[in-house]
């Protein structure tokens, strides 16, 4: 029976009519082919493989050995790989491992894939009565390979099955059967298997993140609506695709995750890792790191990474009289006004002319180019005419050095003198502030070769708490990394009074990064949502969708931030008395000399 069973199929599967060739012309002209046997169906294999001669396969007699070397794998355009199967237990193991996790994690080891994810799969099962279908849709590898076929022999025809990758629990697919020497229906066997995935749920993983995730809660804390560029995405990733989002959340503290030493990860990272999800969003930036461990998306969206500062503080006034002129000017000043009063004096003694008295003495002279200088005016009028048209032109001179100064003095008391901002990554290492950030931030800055940056790796402390470290920005002591458009909402929506931000961004930012989903590694899923996202991304409804979360986060605050906006905004409207201090302590000064000088004339005349 079981003979004359396999006589039929050796006529029927591997003539040049038969099935086999008929599906390798008709859909995989152009591919590789390669061909495993079992011992039960070796005749069968050097059949077909005659019958494709023409253009060439490769034959291997199935073994875990085979399975297990790379050559099997070596990838080219397009591979197809045909199994003939009397029992198929060396398949079925293989197929069931997954190689990314097969070997105990060692660092910067990459285990080999014994498995080609885009490949197309063809399996003949010779012997019915030992294998189903149903045996093999279930396993892991076939469950992420979208092109796969079974060829199942009934007593008088062949039916062909694939596996349905939009359900869960694996289901096998009826395509066709083919009868006497043809296909019964023509249905296209290797058909897209993700064009429409008649809402099934897809496991999304997610945190709140502004401005990319944005919670709306009830007063209980339930989640109603999720706002952001991120949620919108996959919101309209779901309508296209129509599946249905099954949301779950990371923790806020473990965020996109940490690698451990073992190799495993945590937060939203562990989620797509370990395949517990099948989409992980939240602003991720792509990167090599992560590349390696799991697949992105076409990016969405593009950002940099900066460093928020705080803002200088005020410097302390007390000089701020002196700060309209630089110092030559004021050393010029004093060279002018030593000069000139000596002059006036010698001018009016040699002169010998009628003239004010006044002008005999030094002192008188040196008072009345302070009062020129004060423009303050002194009854005594210089009468020779060589000494006014001295006076004349030294009064222009002090006409302009005096508007000159106290132009420049309202100015500089008006605004508030700062320190200088830290703008370069090289003022934020000099600062002396506390660095921290998420632990990406770190790798990516390990990896640098500008020594600058593995210095800020070496300063950066990855224990942040996210919800606290904007204040100790504020306060002065710290500088954080993370994503420009983060900093900017939190700096505008929390930390701006009246028009007054008090925490900074720095000028100089790190790399910029593009955004993506992640999936697991070799997810059916990430070329089929590509389409869709870039007609998301196209559409331009990403610059609205930012709009409304900016403007909702910024409501959401509004009342704790106008509390302190008041007080706050009041500083810059009257000179206090840090601005004007410096003109005490010059006036004290005039007090010290001159009860010195009357001391002494005290003394003296005694
Ligand atoms: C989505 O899937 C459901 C369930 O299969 C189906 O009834 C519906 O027509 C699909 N919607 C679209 C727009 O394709
Ligand atoms: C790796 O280490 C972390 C923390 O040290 C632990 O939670 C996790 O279970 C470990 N994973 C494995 C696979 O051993």
């Amino acid at each position: 029976m079981w003979t004359c069973f396999l006589f039929f199929i050796l006529q029927g599967w591997v003539s040049e009519k038969g099935p086999l060739s008929a599906i390798i012309e008709e859909n995989l002209y152009l591919c590789t082919v390669t061909i495993f046997y079992e011992a039960d169906t070796t005749e069968m294999a050097l059949r077909l493989s005659g019958t494709l001669r023409e253009r060439g396969s490769k034959l291997y007699r199935l073994s875990s050995g085979v399975l297990e070397q790379m050559s099997t794998w070596r990838r080219s355009p397009c591979d197809a790989y045909v199994f003939l199967l009397a029992k198929g237990e060396i398949l079925i193991k293989h197929a069931s491992v997954n190689y990314l996790r097969a070997t105990p994690y060692r660092q910067g080891y990459k285990p080999p894939l014994f498995w080609n994810y885009d490949a197309y799969y063809i399996i003949a099962l010779i012997d019915p009565s030992s294998l189903n279908p149903r045996d093999l849709i279930g396993l892991y590898n076939f469950r992420k390979t979208q092109n796969f076929l079974v060829l199942q022999p009934m007593k008088s025809h062949i039916l062909i099955w694939t596996h349905s990758l939009i359900s869960k629990i694996p289901v096998l697919e009826f395509l066709d059967s083919w009868v006497n020497g043809s296909f019964l229906n023509r249905n296209r066997l290797f058909a897209k298997k993700f064009e429409d995935f008649q809402r099934m749920p897809l496991r999304v993983a997610t945190f709140e993140f502004a401005p990319s995730v944005v919670y709306a809660r009830d007063e209980s804390g339930r989640i109603v609506t999720r706002l952001g560029v991120d949620m919108e995405i996959i919101q309209g990733l779901a309508v296209i695709k129509n599946f249905t989002v099954e949301f779950v959340e990371v923790s806020y503290e473990e965020k996109w995750g940490t690698k451990y030493p073992n190799g495993s990860w945590d937060g939203l990272m562990r989620e797509v890792y370990d395949e517990i999800s099948d989409i992980g969003v939240c602003n991720v930036f792509i990167d090599d790191f992560r590349w390696t461990e799991t697949d992105y998306s076409y990016p969405y969206n593009f950002m940099p990474g900066c460093f928020v500062t705080p803002t200088p503080k005020p410097l302390s006034n007390w000089q701020s009289p002196l700060l309209p002129f630089s110092w030559n000017t004021w050393v010029s000043i004093g060279i002018s006004l030593l000069v000139g009063g000596p002059i006036l004096y010698f001018m009016s003694v040699l002169y010998k002319a009628p003239g004010p008295r006044e002008f005999r003495s030094l002192s008188y002279s040196y008072l009345y180019f302070m009062a020129a200088l004060t423009t303050r005016p002194l009854d005594a009028v210089p009468v020779s005419l060589p000494t006014r048209i001295y006076m004349g032109f030294f009064w222009i001179y002090c006409l302009i050095i005096t508007t000159g100064y106290s132009a420049n003095l309202i100015a500089f008391l008006s605004v508030t003198q700062k320190a200088p901002p830290i703008d370069t990554l090289d003022q934020l290492i000099k600062s002396g502030l506390k660095l921290g950030g998420h632990s990406f931030w770190k790798t990516q800055f390990e990896i640098s070769t500008d020594p600058r940056i593995l210095k800020l790796a070496s300063l950066l402390d990855t224990n942040v708490d996210y919800l606290g470290v904007f204040k100790a920005v504020e306060a002065g002591k710290f500088a954080f990394v993370e994503n420009k458009q983060y900093l900017e909402l939190n700096r505008d929506a929390r930390f701006t009074y009246g028009d007054r931000p008090t925490i900074r961004i720095a000028r100089e930012c790190y790399l910029s990064y593009n955004v993506a989903l992640i999936l697991p590694r070799n997810s059916p899923l990430t070329d089929n949502l590509t389409n869709a996202l870039l007609r998301i991304f196209e559409s331009g409804m990403m610059t609205k969708w930012q709009a409304e979360v900016t403007k909702h986060f910024r409501e959401k605050y509004a009342a704790e931030r106008s509390k302190v906006s008041t007080e706050a905004t009041d500083i810059n409207q009257a000179l206090n008395l840090g601005h004007v201090q410096g003109v005490f302590y010059i006036m004290g000064l005039g007090y010290v000399v001159a009860t010195v000088l009357f001391v002494y004339e005290r003394l003296s005349k005694k």
